[in-house]
């Protein structure tokens, strides 16, 4: 009985990623580069948050739209006190198939079996090299890769299906693909190669340090026989491919060289409740106002179905060198990705 809803383009609204919080304990150059994020750097107050009852409330509006997949991100979103609670109450919801969540990982060993306890099934760890040297500079705080695939491991024992998230960018980890590759095609682990996007406005991003699917596929192919497989559904974002020799797969998010836009059925709520139609966009919708000036479920679902009726973003379909300078973007770390 849900009550289907189109944008502009004749994109349904299918899936909805949750931002829980703003900060992270890492500083990822291509993220929350230190220089802007640095100690004085003012995150969120915790009043400013939504509470787990305002996200589920309003993640119950979005699922009676035809929203079938949730995706918990941050920021790190096992940084935010008691998630196993908002797992529980998500899970609890009528018609919702799937919930996911995005990490980096290195909290997995004191949150993880509570996580998979409260009903949380599938985790994508980002993790962007094997190397201590080129990953303690990646993620700023000079953290190697020991503890984080431990925590993989760790995840994996518990029950967890895992994917591996590495964002690859030229000069800086590119030759890490292939011995990414070799380390996760091991262990059956599905490896996503992330081109490096201009998220936020601090980045620095232009497409000289793109390295694009056709250029990692073509680095693998040397030693491997890789074989595309089909979507398993309409708007899946990464393109699989799986090897001759092995149940693993590697696959690829080409939001540079291939966009996906017009199967983009994805909406983003921040952790202070705005509504996002884009991950590149440049402002949101205030649904936590909404909520909190005592709106009733009705004036909520009225909100998201106009404000999605008139989505017509398609940011990577239009991206130039020009629009990753100048245009005004919401930050990766307070969207999630
Ligand atoms: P599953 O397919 O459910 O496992 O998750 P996912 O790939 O959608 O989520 P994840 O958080 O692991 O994201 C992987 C990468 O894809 C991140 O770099 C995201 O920023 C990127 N991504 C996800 N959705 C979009 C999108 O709508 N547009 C763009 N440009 N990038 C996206
Ligand atoms: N380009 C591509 N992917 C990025 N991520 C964060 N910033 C960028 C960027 N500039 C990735 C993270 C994580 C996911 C949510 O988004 O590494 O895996
Ligand atoms: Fe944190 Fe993830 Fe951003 Fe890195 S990419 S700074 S781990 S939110
Ligand atoms: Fe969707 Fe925007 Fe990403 Fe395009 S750029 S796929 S519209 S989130």
């Amino acid at each position: 009985t849900s009550l289907h809803v189109l944008d502009q383009l004749k994109r349904p609204l299918r899936d909805l990623r949750i931002s829980v919080t703003d900060r992270c304990n890492f500083r990822c150059t291509y993220c929350m580069p230190k220089e802007v994020f640095g100690d004085d750097y003012a995150f969120m107050p915790k009043s400013e948050l939504l509470s787990f009852e305002e996200m589920t409330r309003l993640a119950k509006q979005f699922v009676a739209f035809g929203v079938k997949k949730i995706r918990i991100t941050g920021g790190e979103p096992l940084l935010r006190r008691d998630l196993p609670e908002l797992i529980r109450m998500l899970c609890a919801i009528d018609g919702l198939d799937d919930i996911g969540l995005t990490t980096n990982g290195l909290l997995l060993k004191q949150h993880g079996k509570a996580l998979f306890e409260a009903g949380l099934k599938r985790l994508n760890v980002s993790l962007d090299s094997l190397s201590k040297e080129t990953f303690g500079k990646m993620n700023g705080r000079g953290i190697g890769p020991g503890p984080i695939l431990e925590n993989i491991d760790y995840a994996k024992a518990l029950g967890f299906q895992v994917k591996v998230n590495m964002v690859v960018q030229k000069g800086v980890n590119d030759h890490e693909v292939v011995p990414m590759a070799a380390y996760f095609k091991e262990r059956g682990i599905t490896l996503r190669f992330i081109e490096f996007m201009d998220v936020g406005n601090d980045n620095g991003w232009s497409f000289r340090q793109v390295v694009t699917k056709k250029e990692i596929l073509a680095q693998l192919q040397k030693n491997e026989n890789l074989t595309p497989v089909d979507a398993d559904y309409f708007g899946e974002v990464a393109g699989r491919y799986r090897y001759a020799d092995s149940t693993a797969e590697v696959g690829f998010i080409t939001s540079v060289s291939e966009s996906f836009c017009s199967s983009c059925t994805r909406a983003r709520l921040s952790s202070d409740g705005k509504f996002y139609m884009c991950l590149f966009a440049s402002a949101g919708h205030d649904l936590r106002a909404i909520i909190r000036s005592g709106a009733e479920d009705k004036e909520l679902a009225s909100a998201i179905r106009s404000i999605w009726e008139k989505r017509d973003d398609r940011y990577s379909d239009e991206r130039t060198e020009q629009t990753a300078k100048n245009r005004k973007k919401i930050g990766m770390s307070y969207i999630g990705g």
